[in-house]
């Protein structure tokens, strides 16, 4: 179905034909746009910026290009394609059609699921709203921005499923959504991680690769889901989702070459002599790699889960690529993970399958991390230069599950408390390293400049060169 530009709230949920949900929705969006001017991207509210629109959720051609003022976007509601005859593909109730509406025995659940997806996305955007101010260019500020109103839509995806099938509660739920802010002391984003906030833009490549990463894998969950809304919801979020880890991906790469470029230019790989000539050293990266990818996999929740299990046996959320498993049922099957004893010594356990259902997902999550830092480490050896970017272990730095409040080094080796608060700073970022980064971050406007720390890109958006004016303050 084509989206329907003329409409208030573009979409293709056929909004119109339902007129109580409509007005429900036209309340919502003037709330929603109060939000975006007080707590979205700080100074840039009249800036005219060169953004994607989803026009339709054509694999072939779902966005459209160009200059667009923030508060303008065109925000809406699109959901994929329905799939004919789609059954429900795990859990107990597999091979039964899915849900068009809530099925009432979950609708606790389902309505659960949907909040704690829906808080994460507008708490990135108020977490990165100052980063505007310290872009390293043009092309990165519109990077940010595209995020930014990206993250603001599926804000929207989730808000119109509590409004179209979760009634009165629904309704409240979606004003709390835009009630909790980042880092607010009363009333926090319900997840952690989404709390802390991003002030220099290694933490936004980073959050941008391995926390949208997080997001890509909890979307690929419910997009299996027998809730078929949805399901339907998630699989179209995905193909935005693709972008925000390229940004991280690629904005990672850049400063790694820019690193490399300075260590030949100075002739040194000296840490301190990187720093001194402006650009971020390879361990430094390293550093605020091991941060972002241990706080993301917290996120994933405890290794052992009956919440998971449920989800699972329920039909609510499966594994990230469910075809690509045999047993849909996971009923008898077993899974191993680890345990930490008393006294830290690490043993193998065997657990219900359903029971660890996290751990499969975040070591599907793990992979898929990898596949970056291998293409880091591919610009690093070109260049000649001896040293590795590795993914910490997964009981590195962890806060939730069988790891937490046990120390460990990046390659996983059991350390006392004391220990850890000796060398942890070897780990992750010290207060004078982010404080170096902090220096380095000041604004670069002029249209194809770059900041000192950072490459340029090696192509530009939508085929445009690297110095077009992506954004015209
Ligand atoms: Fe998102
Ligand atoms: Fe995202």
């Amino acid at each position: 179905m084509a989206i329907d530009y003329q409409e208030r709230i573009p979409n293709n949920v056929d909004l119109a034909e339902n007129r109580t949900l409509q007005r429900a929705l036209e309340h919502w969006q003037p709330r929603f746009l109060d939000w975006w001017r007080g707590m979205g991207p700080s100074d840039f509210l009249a800036a005219d910026v060169y953004l994607r629109t989803a026009t339709s959720v054509d694999a072939k051609g779902w966005a459209s290009y160009g200059m667009t003022k923030m508060p303008d976007y065109r925000w809406g509601i699109f959901l994929a394609d329905q799939v004919p005859d789609r059954k429900i593909g795990f859990g107990d109730h597999f091979g039964e059609p899915v849900w068009q509406q809530v099925p009432g025995e979950f609708r606790a659940d389902l309505r659960r699921l949907i909040v704690t997806q829906g808080d994460t996305e507008p708490a990135s955007v108020e977490q990165q709203r100052l980063l505007g101010q310290t872009c390293p260019s043009l092309y990165d500020l519109r990077n940010l921005f595209q995020v930014n109103v990206e993250e603001g839509r599926h804000l929207w995806a989730m808000v119109y499923l509590l409004h179209a099938y979760f009634g009165r509660d629904g309704r409240e739920e979606a004003e709390g959504l835009l009630e909790r802010h980042s880092g607010d002391r009363n009333k926090p984003r319900i997840l952690s991680t989404f709390n802390e906030p991003i002030d220099d833009w290694m933490s936004f490549f980073c959050f941008t690769y391995f926390t949208d990463r997080d997001g890509k894998y909890q979307l690929k969950m419910l997009a299996e889901s027998g809730f078929d809304p949805l399901s339907r919801t998630c699989r179209f979020m995905l193909t935005e989702e693709a972008h925000h880890m390229f940004v991280g991906e690629t904005g990672l790469g850049r400063v790694i070459k820019r690193a490399l470029e300075v260590m030949e230019e100075i002739k040194s790989s000296d840490p301190a002599a990187v720093r001194r000539a402006g650009a971020i050293d390879l361990p430094l990266v390293q550093k605020y790699i091991n941060f972002w990818f241990s706080s993301a996999q917290d996120l994933f929740g405890s290794d052992t889960s009956t919440n998971a299990a449920n989800y699972f046996a329920n039909g609510l959320k499966g594994r990230p690529d469910e075809d690509n498993y045999a047993d849909h049922l996971a009923k008898d099957a077993t899974y191993e993970i680890e345990e930490v004893l008393e006294d830290g010594t690490i043993k193998t356990v065997s657990i219900p399958l359903r029971n660890a259902m996290n751990v499969v997902a975040r070591r599907a999550y793990v992979k898929d991390c990898d596949i970056g830092v291998q293409r880091w480490n591919r610009i690093i050896k070109k260049a000649g230069v001896d040293f590795e970017i590795k993914l910490p272990s997964e009981r590195f730095r962890r806060t939730v599950g069988v790891y937490a409040g046990h120390a460990f080094t990046p390659e996983g080796k059991p350390i006392e408390a004391h220990e850890w608060e000796a060398r942890k700073y070897e780990w992750i970022p010290s207060p004078e390293d982010r404080a170096f980064v902090k220096g380095l971050m000041h604004q670069v406007i002029e249209p194809g400049k770059m900041a000192g720390w950072i490459a340029p890109p090696d192509r530009g958006i939508n085929n445009l060169a690297v110095d077009y004016e992506y954004v015209r303050l």
